[in-house]
């Protein structure tokens, strides 16, 4: 899917949309307002031999702003105006294309066309910021000689620069067809009585944004999923449980077999040794609940893994590296991903920061951005990894 923004750039996009089609995509566009006034949509319906959208009362009963990004593997919206770029990392969905690309769980692709001194500008710069921490690729523009007869950055990029960024969605599409992959998330929950239980901060967003974008490359994804309020991805397999006994069986049973496994679970390591059947109740004495170690659920896929490629987690507040050097060995792993959890950072919504390391000194710095930047990033990392 293209969208085209009101830039003068917009003409440009007439001859991209026409190499795509040579190529054989199938090419859906959306045109803002602003667009129409450069180009007319005549133009690219004749090229895509499709409608082009850019209103969303054009057909409002086949809901265009849903379906279009449903049926679209990825998009690529260029020119990308300084308006529109603010509206897309505020959340302002208030035409077609916006509304469609805030609906979209696909790969988007951002190329800004405008002049030098408003891509400079701080806020236009914090709005590109954004979107990359949210897994968008910004295609950076050109420098030469821009519509106001000067020179300077915030020319649209070469058309070859957009088909590479869009060969690079496109190939993450199915990066992971024909693999399986199972992933553990979330807290687990200890009970002592039917109402109390230890548990931790982990909401299981890592582990979700990794089933969603695995699902997205086409992977068959098993979902260990524990309590929590997010919901799960679409179109993946989920298995809930509330113990790290009931973890530990549903992996003993589900994951073994699979190419890559990822346990982001934060699984408790110890369980209150009995389980009260009814609530136990207030006395003036202090409780002692007395804690037996829980299976570790890592550690034993560690020891009993075949084929799978497998890769923990390790929440760390301090000696990071190093414990998680420590925990690769001991849990007979491919890969382990330190998350730096001081202060409860790490967990629920909010940027991250990641390190993925493997082998005797293999280090990756996955940098810091959101859950679902750091999910493409780190499945980046993995994929090359598996492929070495
Ligand atoms: N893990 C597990 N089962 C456990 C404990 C941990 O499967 N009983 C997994 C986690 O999903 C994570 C990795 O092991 O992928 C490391 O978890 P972490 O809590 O950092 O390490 P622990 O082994 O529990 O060590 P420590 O608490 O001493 O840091």
């Amino acid at each position: 899917m293209l969208g085209v923004c009101g830039g003068i750039a917009a003409y440009k996009m007439a001859a991209l949309t026409s190499t795509l089609v040579q190529r054989g995509a199938t090419v859906d566009v959306i045109m803002t307002d602003e667009a129409t006034k450069f180009v007319g949509p005549l133009t690219f319906s004749s090229l895509t031999a499709r409608p082009v959208y850019s209103s969303l009362w054009d057909a409002p009963e086949r809901i265009p702003h849903i379906r279009l990004v449903r049926e679209a593997q990825a998009v690529l919206v260029a020119p990308a105006t300084a308006n529109v770029i603010a509206k897309l990392a505020h959340g302002i969905a208030d035409d077609l294309l916006t509304t469609a690309l805030l609906a979209a769980r696909i790969p988007i692709a951002i190329a800004p066309a405008m002049n030098s001194a408003m891509f400079e500008h701080p806020a236009t710069l914090a709005n590109l910021a954004t979107l990359t921490g949210r897994g968008y690729e910004i295609v950076d523009p050109d420098e030469g000689f821009l519509a106001e007869r000067e020179r300077g950055v915030g020319r649209l990029a070469p058309e070859e620069w957009l088909l590479e960024a869009l060969a690079r969605m496109l190939a993450r599409t199915q990066s992971l067809r024909g693999k399986r992959i199972a992933i553990t998330a979330g807290p687990t929950r200890e009970a002592f009585d039917p109402i109390r239980f230890v548990s931790n901060a982990s909401t299981g967003a890592t582990g979700i944004e990794l089933a969603r974008e695995a699902a997205a490359r086409g992977g068959d994804v098993t979902l260990l999923l524990g309590p929590t309020a997010l919901q799960p991805p679409p179109g993946v397999r989920v298995i809930g449980f509330t113990t790290a006994q009931e973890l530990y069986d549903a992996a003993m049973r589900e994951v073994l077999d699979a190419d890559l496994t990822i346990a982001t679970a934060a699984v408790a390591d110890w369980r209150p040794s009995t389980r009260s059947e009814s609530k136990l109740k207030k006395t003036d004495e202090d409780l002692d609940v007395r804690m037996v170690r829980n299976p570790d659920v890592l550690a034993a896929l560690g020891e009993r893994k075949g084929k799978t490629f497998l890769v923990g987690f390790a929440a760390e507040t301090d000696d990071h590296e190093a414990n998680a050097r420590e925990k690769l060995r001991r849990k007979h792993l491919d890969a382990i991903v330190v998350n730096d959890v001081r202060g409860e950072r790490g967990f629920g919504a909010g940027p991250n920061h990641l390190t993925l390391l493997y082998g005797e000194r293999g280090r990756r710095d996955l940098g810091t951005a959101e859950k679902r930047a750091l999910a493409a990033r780190l499945l980046d990392a993995l994929e090359e990894l598996m492929c070495s």
